[in-house]
């Protein structure tokens, strides 16, 4: 944990003004319907929380919590569920709030998944994504960022469970 400091990619307005922007984007895109947010824990409920409230339709949510298994920086693929979500997707427009989209392999498997509870529409919307990482392919709807591969924390994004509660996205720099 020593040896690092945090520099700003992202400040609290820049990411406030587009979270604003996909809340209205998914306004006009669900108009008439009621939306079903999905957030991955942890790293998605501070960007799920502020996306919620700048959705002006009838908006639900739940939560699930996973673990990848494999190497400390390295996801499988494959996911253990360590909570899974209270309610059934089926026929429900669901929307999944995740943090980052990296290697894309959690995300591939958790969606295939969610995918065979019959939901009546499923898309994806992360606040940050690193294309350059991508191993599986993963349909994102709504990105935030689109962002060079650099390790980030802050909005929910943790380095060892610290920094999730910057309000605004830092890169960590080693020194
Ligand atoms: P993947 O797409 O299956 O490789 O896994 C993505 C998960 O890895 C995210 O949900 C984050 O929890 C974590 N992750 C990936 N990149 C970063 C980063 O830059 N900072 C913090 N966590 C990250
Ligand atoms: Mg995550």
């Amino acid at each position: 944990m020593s040896g690092h400091h945090i520099e700003v990619m992202f400040s609290e307005e820049v990411v406030d003004r587009r979270i604003q922007e996909l809340g209205d984007r998914i306004t006009e895109d669900y108009k008439g319907k009621q939306v079903h947010l999905v957030c991955v824990l942890k790293g998605g409920a501070f960007f799920m929380c502020e996306l919620a409230k700048r959705i002006k339709l009838d908006v639900s949510l739940d939560f699930m919590s996973v673990s990848s298994y494999g190497s400390g920086t390295e996801s499988s693929g494959l996911i253990k569920i360590i909570k899974d979500l209270d309610e059934p997707l089926k026929d429900k427009e669901v929307i999944v709030v995740e943090d980052i989209v990296d290697s894309g392999r959690t995300l591939s498997y958790l969606l295939r998944m969610l995918g065979d509870r019959g939901p009546k529409s499923l898309k994806l919307c992360t606040l940050l994504d690193k294309p350059d990482r991508r191993v599986t392919d993963v349909d994102v709807t709504y990105t935030g960022f689109t962002i060079p591969d650099e390790f980030v924390v802050g909005y929910g994004l943790d380095y060892d469970q610290k920094y999730r509660n910057l309000p605004y996205i830092g890169i960590v720099k080693f020194d």
